[in-house]
């Protein structure tokens, strides 16, 4: 049997705001009028930390400090369903693993867990935490092909076998340290991902006090299906018409990056649940210790607002710090003041630019004649993992690393069939049996990354510009990186170039490009650029000039930039840019104009129309861009790319 290792990390989640809306919500199959529940739920920094590999039967080591546990049971359905109804720490994992047993061919397999910095049973679904973490390892090692959902739904059902009741929120662990939001209509569940302007500086901590989360769950639950009072009538509305307004409310502050908005509005959902939910279970929900904490001074000084969290009472407490000073100071004084453990959790903003655009329509004659047969994009690379890869999938795999979300690919009529086919068309089963491990999940990525793509159509090849041009309606307005098609990048450091040029446009929000170095002989056969160093280590540059493939005396004249040493150097374009809505404008009004003598529209002379007006700024990429579409670079991009340096 093959014995591949994997390492696996499975955070805690936090429901920010919306408890108790799932199960309210899964009275709809019931009484439809009940509203759909909503939640704002994330993965915090906190989690498990696991090793996971093939074996013969279902065994898990707990190697922790100071708790050294050891399970081991035949990989039978009846022996781990028999262990789940035990309760316990095991049977979470015991219940998962009854549950993808008898729902999938698998054998059994070995959990090591040497690292668990999540608080158990304060609210933030540990257990949870630990069916995801089962059923993600059985998804890995036995290469299930099992979406995101699908390791919540068996998560769900596997902590459903256990005396433990969970609800429908706490797997969205299973997306990771992201902030999503939950719809719960009937047994259905929609999760979707939010948008993060702004930097928003939680802190949870645990009470030390106790709550009783059944008995919560049972008044609260006695309310349902059909309200029959006035009592039962505003849980239902708290939990379901008043929820949802909150929920809309916040997904509208984390999109505007209003953290003030977001501490008032957890706040008013504290002080709404303390009102019409609370009565409902008042033994418990009246949480002494939670409305001693949200009352403090100090605290109230730190922060924009706090509430409970999970299913409420006095089991863990939230805030919503004013800064990251505040946040450290809030996690001082819970820890030195109040003895409590206090945990920081902060949701950071998302990079501006969502949209990439590569151009791959050029016929590319320099490589020719394989491109009879052959995009260039699809000439193959070794990459560092290992695997040989097109380039462009080199390029996706950067820009999904990134944060893009959606990505423009612009190709030749004839061509669209074939993309599709090769990013849209799962493989053969009779292929796909025999790929390793790495590969059958490398399919997975491939299918991913499809999702991501459009395609817009260039009909005739009248340039790189053209082609850019082509994606004005898929921009809309809004920032795009563009990469070139036939270049693939590798960073000197932890960020990529895309990276790199993405946080210096975030600086600026000026038209970007990156940068490298070039020796003159050879700038006449680049776009190349001048201006002035803005910072000490003469990375970002405020552009004075941007000229296409300049004769290398025009170069030497007025094209070179000076080093704070006093060295003459030149600067090309590194094949990476931020455009901004402007150059679409400039490439609109040089389309309308006759055609430049070439017979091909450049990019370069619409960024430095745009420069000249709006100012434009360099980035000096660390890093090198290997070019396909040249014969003799090609050789050197194969030798070379993803050796390291
Ligand atoms: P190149 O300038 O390398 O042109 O394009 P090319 O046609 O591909 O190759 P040669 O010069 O004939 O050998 C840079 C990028 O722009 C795309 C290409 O596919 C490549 O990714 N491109 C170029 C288009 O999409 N459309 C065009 O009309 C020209």
């Amino acid at each position: 049997m093959e014995n591949e290792r994997f390492e696996l990390f499975i955070p805690g989640r936090l429901c920010i705001l919306g408890e108790h809306s799932d199960w309210a919500g899964a009275n709809r199959v019931v009484n439809g009028a009940i509203p759909q529940g909503m939640a704002i739920v994330s993965g915090i920094e906190q989690g498990i930390h696991a090793w996971i590999e093939k074996s013969g039967e279902f065994e898990v080591i707990s190697d922790l400090p100071g708790e050294q546990l050891e399970f081991h049971e035949k990989m039978s359905v009846q022996e781990l369903r028999k262990t789940a109804v035990e309760g316990g720490y095991f049977s979470y994992m015991a219940g998962t693993a009854s549950y993808i047993k008898e729902h999938y061919h698998v054998g059994g397999m070995k959990i090591v867990i040497d690292e668990m910095t999540l608080p158990m049973k304060k609210g933030l679904s540990s257990s949870a935490a630990i069916c995801v973490l089962v059923a993600k390892a059985f998804n890995i090692l036995y290469g299930l092909n099992m979406s995101t959902l699908g390791i919540m739904q068996a998560a769900y059902r596997g902590e459903q076998r256990t005396p433990s009741r969970c609800g429908r929120l706490d797997q969205a662990c299973a997306y990771g340290v992201k902030p999503v939001v939950m719809t719960f209509d009937g047994s259905d569940v929609e999760v979707e991902r939010l948008t993060v302007r702004g930097n928003f500086y939680w802190v949870f901590a645990n009470l030390n006090a106790s709550k009783d989360t059944v008995k919560i769950l049972g008044d609260l639950g006695k309310c349902y299906p059909f309200a029959q009072n006035e009592l039962e009538r505003g849980v239902q509305e708290a939990l379901g018409i008043r929820n949802q307004e909150i929920i809309r409310r916040a997904v509208g502050y984390f999109e505007s990056g209003d953290a003030e908005g977001m501490g008032k509005l957890l706040t008013e959902a504290q002080k709404l649940f303390d009102e019409q939910v609370a009565p409902a279970c008042p033994s418990q929900l009246a949480a002494p210790v939670l409305h001693g904490i949200l009352r403090d001074p100090t605290i109230r000084a730190l922060t924009w607002g706090a509430k409970g969290v999970g299913s409420q009472g006095d089991g863990t407490v939230q805030f919503l710090a004013k800064d990251e000073a505040a946040q450290d100071e809030l996690i001082r004084y819970l820890t030195a003041e109040k003895e409590m453990e206090a945990y920081r959790f902060t949701i950071r903003q998302q990079r501006k630019v969502r949209k990439a655009v590569i151009p791959v329509a050029g016929f590319g004659t320099r490589v020719y004649p394989e491109t009879r047969m052959i995009k260039k994009e699809f000439f193959p690379v070794a990459d560092r993992d290992g695997l040989v890869k097109p380039a462009l999938l080199v390029l996706l795999e950067e820009l999904d690393r990134a944060g893009i979300d959606k990505i423009c690919l612009v190709i030749g009529e004839e061509e669209q069939e074939m993309y599709r086919r090769y990013f849209e068309m799962p493989l053969p089963m009779e292929h796909l049996q025999k790929l390793s491990r790495q590969m059958k999940s490398y399919e997975d990525t491939i299918l991913r990354i499809g999702k991501k793509l459009q395609y817009v159509i260039q009909n005739e090849r009248k340039g790189f510009g053209h082609a850019v041009y082509q994606c004005r309606e898929f921009a809309g307005g809004q920032p795009v990186l563009l990469l070139l098609g036939d270049t693939i990048y590798e960073s000197d450091g932890d960020c990529s170039c895309v990276e790199q040029l993405l946080d210096a446009y975030e600086k600026s929000d000026k038209l970007a490009v990156g940068l490298a170095e070039v020796a003159l002989e050879r700038a006449e056969k680049y776009g190349i650029l001048t201006g002035k160093w803005e910072d000490a280590a003469e990375r970002f540059m405020e552009v004075d000039a941007i000229v296409e493939k300049p004769s290398v005396q025009t170069a030497q004249e007025s094209l070179s930039v000076t080093m704070a040493d006093g060295e003459k150097k030149y600067f090309m374009v590194f094949g990476n840019y931020v455009l901004t809505p402007e150059v679409f404008e400039e490439l609109g009004n040089q389309m309308e104009k006759e055609l430049v003598p070439s017979g091909e529209y450049q990019l370069t002379d619409a960024l430095e129309a745009v420069r000249s007006r709006h100012g434009m700024i360099g980035y000096r990429i660390e890093g090198t861009a290997y070019d396909i579409g040249n014969p003799l670079v090609y050789r050197k991009t194969v030798a070379e790319f993803g050796m390291g340096r």
